[in-house]
């Protein structure tokens, strides 16, 4: 039996935790939850250990603060992996990951590393984003292929099943990426590493609730991190070039 755990980090969820828990709980029943809190403001901790409290499959792991997107990732695959969890899962609190979509991605990673849920392939959807957001989520991943020569249609989603042995191959220990680049971050390292990265169609629907964390510092670590790990990239393809040119 596949030990599966869905790693959901928060930030002032609180109006919405519940409702996505209680949706993952539904639609995978075996699954584990584990929800990682940065000492949310408004009460989002309290919330998940009154749940935790009352459910076996759900499990809160509480961080001093707001430490970013990524590093709330780290710390919750650091608990899933001590735990020996075969699968671990990227979702997001708000409800704009779709946990009744989550058994395909399970479907999907039994015969891959990592399983990405894509907006942008064929029957991948965006419902209610603001245009300014999914312009900037186009050119973010278009600027990704670009810089790092990958083929993905959606580097910078966060809807994700990773196969425990495959996150173990990521050095996760040397992620520096706080913010959302830490999706480009982790995608380009499967796919440095040879790692089977395949991606489904998922139907991304924006918040009704809350407030999205994202914001121009989150932006910039993006292009600034991107733009760094691509000059790595074709300075070591260049360097194959020549060496490869002077055998
Ligand atoms: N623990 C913790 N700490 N959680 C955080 C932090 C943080 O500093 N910042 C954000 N989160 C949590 C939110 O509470 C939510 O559960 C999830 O991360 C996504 O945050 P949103 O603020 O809702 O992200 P978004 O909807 O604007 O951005 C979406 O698109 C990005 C780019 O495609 C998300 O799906 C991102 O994951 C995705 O990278
Ligand atoms: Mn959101």
């Amino acid at each position: 039996m596949t030990s599966v755990l869905v790693v959901i980090p928060t930030y002032n969820e609180a109006l919405t935790i519940g409702k996505a828990i209680e949706r993952t709980r539904g639609a995978v029943p075996d699954a584990h939850v584990l929800v990682v809190d940065d000492a949310s403001p408004d009460g989002t901790g309290a919330i998940a250990d009154e749940i935790a409290e009352l459910d076996e499959h759900v499990h809160v792991l509480h961080r001093a603060g707001k430490q970013g997107l990524g590093a709330a990732y780290v710390a919750g695959f650091g608990w899933g992996l001590g735990r020996g969890y075969d699968v671990l899962v990227e979702m997001d609190a708000d409800g704009s990951h779709q946990p009744e979509e989550l058994p395909r991605l399970l479907h999907a990673v039994e015969h891959a590393d990592l399983v990405l849920g894509s907006r942008y392939v064929p029957g991948g959807r965006v419902v209610n984003w603001p245009r300014r957001r999914e312009a900037l989520s186009r050119a973010g991943n278009t600027y990704t292929r670009l810089a790092l020569g990958t083929q993905l249609r959606d580097a910078t989603g966060g809807y994700r099943a990773f196969r425990a042995d495959a996150l173990r191959q990521l050095d996760l220990d040397t992620v520096a990426s706080q913010g959302y680049c830490f999706q480009v971050d982790l995608a380009w390292r499967a796919v440095h590493r040879g790692l089977r990265v395949i991606e489904v169609p998922i139907t991304f629907v924006e918040r009704e609730q809350g407030e999205s964390k994202m914001d121009g510092t989150i932006v910039r670590e993006a292009f600034v991190r991107i733009t760094q790990w691509g000059a790595a990239h074709r300075a070591r393809q260049l360097r194959e070039l020549v060496n490869g040119a002077r055998r």
